[in-house]
């Protein structure tokens, strides 16, 4: 085994969400170590957390900036060489630059950036820098939605005609429906999460694996958002039709007032051959559907898979895999990049996936505030 990859984290403290996700998927392929970060914004929280979780307090930095002048002036050898950023939207943007132009490599959160400018900027940047980026469109990491991909691209559902995501979530209801708790959430500040909260935190997934298992590239948008209040400037609902081309187009349906919902992500492709089908609360079953025989089932782990796909899975079929195994499969391709090894493709979503999502955000945005109209995507 080479030696463990060191790993640096910003944000994903102890109050986080998505802080453990990262750290276990960092820990389960023994690829990498977490030297040192910045957990929290106040000290005592960084550094008690540090100390809760077993990390040297060493290399934990009372702020970002520290963080990058401290590490740059240690010899190459012990220096961080990954770095994961997992705070709010408006910090990946100026935390991954500087990282990006001083030679580390990165694991950052979406929506990658707060706007399309900045993740041109950042394309520039990983451009001159050849170092190692990665996006955690996380549900990428899944083994059927890896099969879904190479399916879709051994041409077994024939030519694709009708693409359909949805990503349906509750958890704002009681959040946005009382007006002094809509000002503490920094998902509705546009401050801290940018143009949009639905679109850019949960719809942008459901695009993201539209063009991740189809590998075909969504060409226009037409959005209808909800803010449900006057005072609420961020769209807690976001249905967006979405075209391929002239005979291929579909739906990117978004919601976090979907009451009941909890983590709802579908992914359906429909061509003239037949479908496939993937649920995320079932990650483990992915539906091939035909016209003429009864509904297939395809699972993890089986020989059957394609070699991403197995690739992803870690044990015998019937063990179930999930989300943090999902999350894994994406810091295990990135640990092959950064060492130099061979990888393939879809093993971890790229700085382009990033543009083209932020594209996404802001022409659903820009379709809906110009009276619903057809905008398209670029990159
Ligand atoms: N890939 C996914 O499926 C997925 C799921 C959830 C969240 N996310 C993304 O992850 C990011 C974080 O989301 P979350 O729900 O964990 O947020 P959160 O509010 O729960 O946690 C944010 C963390 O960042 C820390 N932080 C804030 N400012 C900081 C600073 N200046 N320096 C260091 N740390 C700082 C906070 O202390 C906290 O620990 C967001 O961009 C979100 O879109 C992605």
């Amino acid at each position: 085994m080479a030696k463990k990859i060191r790993l640096g984290i910003l944000g994903g403290g102890g109050d986080s969400l998505i802080g453990v996700l990262h750290r276990v998927a960092s820990f389960i392929n023994d690829n990498y170590e977490i030297v040192g970060g910045v957990f929290n914004p106040v000290w005592e929280e960084n550094i008690g957390f540090a100390e809760e979780i077993g990390i040297p307090t060493n290399r934990i930095y009372i702020d970002f900036d520290t963080m990058v002048a401290e590490e740059l002036k240690l010899p190459q050898s012990e220096r961080i060489q990954v770095v994961s950023i997992l705070t709010p939207n408006f910090l990946h943007f100026p935390m991954a630059k500087k990282l990006i132009d001083a030679g580390f490599n990165v694991i950052c959160e979406k929506p990658m950036t707060t706007t399309f400018e900045e993740a041109k900027i950042l394309e520039a940047a990983l451009e001159k820098s050849q170092t190692v980026f990665a996006l955690t469109h996380t549900y990428t990491g899944y083994p059927m939605v890896r099969q879904m991909r190479e399916m879709i691209n051994q041409g077994i559902l024939g030519n694709i005609h009708k693409v359909d995501a949805q990503y349906y979530q509750g958890w704002i209801n009681p959040i946005v429906h009382d007006a002094e708790l809509r000002k503490t959430t920094w998902r509705l500040d546009p401050e801290k999460a940018g143009i949009s909260c639905c679109v850019g935190d949960i719809g942008v997934h459901a695009f993201n694996l539209i063009e991740f298992t189809t590998g075909l590239k969504i060409k226009s948008v037409l959005a209808d958002f909800n803010y449900l209040y006057s005072d609420n400037k961020m769209d807690i609902d976001a249905t967006m039709l979405v075209r391929v081309s002239d005979t291929v187009k579909g739906i990117v349906r978004s919601s976090q007032v979907a009451t009941g919902e909890e983590n709802s992500l579908t992914v359906a492709i429909y061509g003239d051959k037949a479908g496939l089908r993937w649920e995320q609360e079932n990650p483990n079953f992915l539906y091939l559907l035909t016209d003429d025989k009864p509904v297939q089932v395809y699972k993890p782990g089986h020989a059957y898979n394609s070699d991403l796909s197995l690739d992803g899975t870690k044990l015998p079929p019937g063990h179930p895999e999930g989300i943090f195994d999902s999350m894994a499969n994406i810091y295990k391709g990135v640990a092959r990049a950064v060492r130099g090894e061979k990888y393939n493709s879809g093993e971890f979503p790229t700085m382009h996936d990033g543009v083209r999502g932020m594209s996404f955000i802001e022409k659903s945005v820009a379709s809906h505030l110009s009276g619903n109209v057809w905008l398209n995507i670029e990159e």
